[in-house]
């Protein structure tokens, strides 16, 4: 814990202290990140559910930044079931992109690091791995055959200064190139290029990033997540930066692939709409907790947490006239210094007595319904 003097700053000798401490802890983790020739039966494990295509059980990512510990993800458990979506909602900075970069491997470290927990990947032929304990070398593998990722923004994800077909040619190249030659590995980008529903894909192949509309940049970046068949796609805000007809075609391609290659899809977005559209299960966080989770009828229909109902309130509804839409007062806590009781309650206007005690843990509503709040205590709601 950081001490701030009474400027309310931290003083050089505390900040070089926490430094220090967290190089401390970082070269710990990151030594067991970088060991070569680790034997497999380190990180095989079991799934608890086979039909599931991941679980994650637990999972606390911290940064350990020179001004204090940010917990971005502190706790979070979901799964995502073979061929289905899971819809990851929840406000700016609750920690929904540290999830999908902690199970890609793809946290800036060594500041980052997930310090516990289980990320447990179906490999879909008898395997298991546990993400949190595979080393480096062998991620490199996994992404791509067995999990893609697709960002939020096309152009920082591609390279400017090569064409599309060379960045094509060299994902497939790399993951699924053995025994295939030049013209082979360019034919299936073409191909990969049809498929994402670009017209001129010939002409596409031999362009720039920069010749391109955004829309069809996210369909570039689309067809090289998906070019190796991957069992899981993490889609962080695919639409975010496009209008709302390239967004429905988009989505459209997204969910008509994950039907032909049976993948599963784990969907971040802001957009209520676009979870209402892909999803099958929703998942809610709040400050790098899950407040709530459910199927999507559960969470659309009886949505139980103060915070997810506050989101459905401030969505718009057609047929509805409102002078103005709904707004959850307040703002999330520091995430380098988080209250010691429900990290909603600042903001909450449906308080019980109990919600001054510990953090909530969560309570089963029905077989797939689980919510963390007080108000759903000892089976009684809104006491
Ligand atoms: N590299 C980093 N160093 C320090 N803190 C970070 C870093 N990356 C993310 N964080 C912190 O982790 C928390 C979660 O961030 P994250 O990017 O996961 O939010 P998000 O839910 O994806 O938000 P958005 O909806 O805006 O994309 C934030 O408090 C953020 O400041
Ligand atoms: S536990 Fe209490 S403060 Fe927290 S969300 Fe539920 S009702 Fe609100
Ligand atoms: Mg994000």
């Amino acid at each position: 814990m950081s001490k701030k003097n009474e400027t309310g700053y931290l003083s050089a000798k505390e900040s070089r202290r926490i430094s220090r401490e967290n190089r401390r802890i970082t070269d710990q983790l990151e030594k067991r990140h970088k060991r070569k020739n680790v034997p497999e039966s380190e990180y095989l494990t079991q799934m608890k559910d086979p039909n599931n295509a991941l679980e994650i059980e637990n999972l606390h990512t911290y940064f350990f930044s020179d001004v204090g510990t940010v917990r971005a993800v502190d706790g979070v458990s979901f799964d995502v079931p073979i061929g289905k979506t899971v819809g990851v909602v929840g406000e700016s900075g609750c920690g929904k992109s540290v999830t999908s970069l902690s199970i890609m491997q793809l946290l800036q470290r060594p500041q980052g690091q997930i310090v516990d927990g289980e990320i447990r990947l179906n490999l879909g032929n008898g395997k298991c791995y546990d993400i949190t304990k595979t080393p480096t070398e062998r991620m490199q593998n996994l992404r791509g055959n067995y999990m893609s990722m697709i960002f939020q923004e096309p152009m920082t994800s591609l390279n400017p200064v090569f064409r599309i077909g060379a960045q094509l040619d060299e994902v497939i190249a790399l993951h699924d190139g053995e025994g295939k030659s030049k013209e082979e590995i360019k034919e299936r980008s073409i191909h990969l290029l049809e498929m994402a529903g670009i017209a001129n894909c010939e002409g596409v192949y031999n362009m720039f990033p920069h010749e391109l509309s955004g829309g069809m940049r996210q369909r570039v970046m689309i067809a090289m997540a998906l070019s190796c068949n991957p069992k899981l796609i993490i889609a962080d805000e695919p639409t975010t930066a496009l209008d709302v007809t390239i967004q429905a075609q988009i989505l459209d391609l997204l969910r008509n692939l994950k039907n032909k290659i049976n993948s599963s899809i784990m969907l971040i977005t802001h957009d209520l709409g676009v979870i209402a559209e892909m999803a099958d299960y929703v998942v809610v966080m709040y400050a790098g907790r899950v407040v709530e989770k459910g199927t999507v009828e559960e969470i659309f229909a009886n949505p139980a947490h103060p915070y997810t109902i506050g989101l459905m309130a401030s969505k718009p509804v057609v047929g509805k006239k409102v002078d103005k839409l709904y707004s959850i007062p307040g703002k999330v806590p520091n995430p380098i210094n988080m209250p010691d009781y429900c990290y909603f309650k600042d903001r909450c206007e449906m308080q019980v007595e109990k919600c001054s005690g510990e953090y909530p843990h969560m309570i089963q509503l029905s077989p797939t319904h689980m919510v963390s709040c007080y108000r759903y205590f000892d089976g009684k709601v809104g006491e």
